[in-house]
This record gives structure tokens, sequence and C-alpha cells, in this order.
């Protein structure tokens, strides 16, 4: 028997929804809900290892352009274009380069083809969360915390669906809803929900086989970043919870 959709389940576990490709979330009303926004390779990997090294706070930005204006002391420009480094920029988009050496203390500009991109097309629900699977289990635990209905946007790359965002967004709601993908529909659970849930149980414990298979990190494999794939691969490494609010991300307090 199909239940609905509801913010809450009976037994108190939230409900989820999915945007597959960063473009998806037009189409959905964000009010009032968590968006969690995903971009494993690299952007929302990068920022949360920033965070956990000491960076006070981020401004991303959609532009080369906007983000070199918004140079200025004790601020550290960072990002990819074509998944390499700007030539003036300070970073790149490695979570490697962002050790406690560089970032701590500092501020960051931000611009990345996708990541950067998806946060700022969810800034109408009610909190923006970042997570990757470094972050995971903290994410889903202010989640909790926030008791608000879920929407994880996948950024995609180049408006494309990468399934690396999706196994994130489907652990996630599988961890808030406990629902098995079979179920979804019938629960009530959207088409995207559901897909989401049935990749992250098909690549449930091998994370690092999957971001090495999939497109975009056989891509970067390819321009010598091997080695970040086995690093976004550690689900929980990490504590921290980037949060979008009002042009900038901050470490939430949610957390
Ligand atoms: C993006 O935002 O497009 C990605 O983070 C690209 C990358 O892996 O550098």
């Amino acid at each position: 028997m199909a239940l609905g959709y509801m913010p809450l389940t009976m037994s108190g576990k939230l409900t989820c929804d999915a945007a597959l490709i960063r473009s998806e979330v037009k189409a959905i009303d964000l009010t009032g809900k968590t968006a969690v926004v995903i971009d494993v390779l690299r952007a929302t990997s990068t920022l949360a290892t920033a965070f956990a090294n000491g960076v006070t706070k981020v401004f991303p930005t959609a532009t080369v352009e906007e983000a070199r204006s918004l140079r200025g002391t004790n601020r550290l420009l960072g990002g990819e274009r074509g998944g390499v480094k700007l030539p003036d920029f300070d970073l790149g988009n490695s979570p490697r380069e962002y050790t406690a050496a560089v970032v701590a203390g500092r501020e960051l500009v931000m611009t990345t083809t996708n990541g950067t991109a998806a946060i700022l097309a969810s800034a109408g629900a009610h909190r923006v969360l970042l997570a990757s699977f470094l972050n995971l289990p903290a994410v889903v635990a202010a989640c909790r915390r926030l008791q608000r209905e879920v929407v994880v946007v996948c950024a995609g790359t180049q408006q494309r669906f990468t399934l690396e965002d999706a196994v994130c967004a489907g652990m996630i709601c599988q961890a808030l809803t406990g629902v098995r993908a079979e179920e979804a529909v019938d629960l009530g659970l959207s088409d995207g929900a559901s897909l989401v849930l049935a990749l992250a149980e098909q690549w449930q414990g091998r994370l690092e086989e999957m971001l090495q298979s999939c497109r975009h990190g056989r891509n970067l494999a390819r321009l010598g970043f091997a080695e970040d794939l086995t690093y976004c691969s550690q689900l929980g490494l990490l504590e921290v919870v980037p949060e979008y609010s009002q042009g900038a991300i901050i470490l939430s307090e949610i957390a």
C-alpha cells in the first residue's frame, strides 16, 4: 500500500528526494527543506577537507572572473576548469592540496565547473549542507537534527549524470529513510530517490572501485589525480559539515 509522501514517517525517519543533476533542482520546491549538495569528485570532498584543516570561510563563485574580483588579504583562490588549477590561482581542486599548513586560518574563494554551481543553485532551501563520502555520517546526523525533508542534489559533470554523486546521494537517503530501493516507490519516495538507493545498494563496500571506474574518476586519473580517488572514497574520515548561507560557506553549527 502506498503511504504517500510525508515529511516524516511514523517511525521518525526522514523522507528524501533526489535531484539527479544540478538542473533538476529548478523543478523541485526546496522551501523549508534541507538541501544536501554532493560533488564527490571533487568540490564537496575538497571543501570538507579545507574546513577540517582550518579554513574559516569560503566564498563560492560561478565564474572565474568573479573569483578573481574577490581576491583579498588572507584569502586564497582555489578551484579548477577542466579539472586543473587556473594559472593565477593559489590552489586547484585536489583535496590533498588543502592541508592545514596551507589553509588554516585563511579564507578561500572557490570556483569549480559543477560543484560550486550546484551549491549556488540550491540556495532556496531552508539549509544547504555539503556532503561527500568523507563527511557523510556527519551530514546524516545534521539532517536528523534539522528534522526537515531532505533533497539530495547531485552536481553531476558538464550537465551529465554522474555515478559517484548518485551513490553518495543513495547512501544518504538510505541512512535517513531506512528504505530499500525495491520498496521506495511504494513508500512514496520519488523515482530519483529510488534510483540512487538502488545504486547505493549496488556499490555498497566498493566505493574506491566505483570511483576508479566512473567516467569522471577515469578522467581525473588521466590528469594525474588517481590518488584523489582513493582519498575521496574514505567513508566518514571527517566530522565537519560545511554549510552554505548568504553567499558564503561556513562550518555548520548543526554538526
Ligand atoms: C567540478 O566542480 O566540476 C569538479 O569538482 C571538477 C573536479 O573534479 O575538479
